[in-house]
């Protein structure tokens, strides 16, 4: 089961699909690519909106699009991207940010040097139990920190993402593989926002397999669902 667990599909809510339309034929990449499953993640800014709204845009969001889906697109479910801020444990409502039906919260962190302190409020975030963290893109931040940074990072109780499209670069590959190497990554997501911005999971999974083997996409595969189903952390990191 190929699960997609970070996408901008839903219209009309951030930087994202613009239009049901877009979300369809989105949809239909996704479709034709094997993704079996994609979770929505739209943008979450603590800063610019609460939990309510946000999740009453997405719910308007959603049943705008919800008429014209048809049965070979991949399964939706509702998350968010939230952004990292260092009150996110203070939010009652955080646990509703979460991928649809577990407690895991997909965390962007800001595009900056991570400092002790960001580290120190993510792991304070695992720490309260509130939620379980799951690492948007973690191959990105190395644009703008030292690995070491990153290393303490996802030395935390949290789990890691990439992004597909950052297998079809010959530099950003190589440090797909090492993050990998390292057990810091579970699952894969397309980041799309548009037809030219991120490409379907199986995209990577192609790159995965001629690497390491299928037995690594089955464990990619195992992870995410486990990821879904709720286990705890250290039974997702296979
Ligand atoms: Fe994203």
């Amino acid at each position: 089961m190929t699960i997609d667990f970070h996408s901008h599909i839903l219209p009309c809510l951030d930087d994202g699909s613009s239009s049901v339309e877009e979300s369809l034929h989105l949809l239909d990449i996704m479709a034709q690519n094997g993704t079996d499953v994609v979770v929505c993640t739209p943008h979450f800014y603590c800063h610019e909106i609460s939990i309510s709204s946000f999740l009453s845009a997405r719910q308007n969001s959603y049943e705008q699009l919800k008429p014209y889906l048809k049965p070979e697109h991949p399964k939706i479910l509702l998350g968010s991207e939230v952004l990292y801020s260092s009150k996110l444990n203070q939010l009652d409502d955080l646990k509703k940010l979460c991928i649809q039906g577990t407690n895991y919260l997909l965390l962007e962190m800001p595009y900056l040097r991570l400092s002790g302190q960001m580290i120190d409020a993510v792991s304070d975030l695992v720490d309260c139990g509130k939620v379980k963290v799951l690492i948007a893109h973690i191959e990105r931040y190395l644009n703008f920190t030292d690995y070491s940074d990153l290393e303490e990072l996802m030395s935390l109780d949290v789990l890691g993402q990439l992004n597909a499209n950052s297998f079809l670069d010959r530099k950003t590959k190589r440090i797909c593989f090492k993050l990998m190497n390292q057990g810091f990554v579970q699952v894969i997501g397309s980041d799309m926002h548009h037809e030219n911005r991120g490409v379907p999971v199986n995209k990577a999974y192609t790159v995965i397999e001629k690497k390491y083997g299928s037995d690594k996409i089955s464990r990619i595969e195992e992870s995410g669902k486990r990821l879904l189903n709720d286990m705890e952390t250290y039974e997702v990191i296979l």
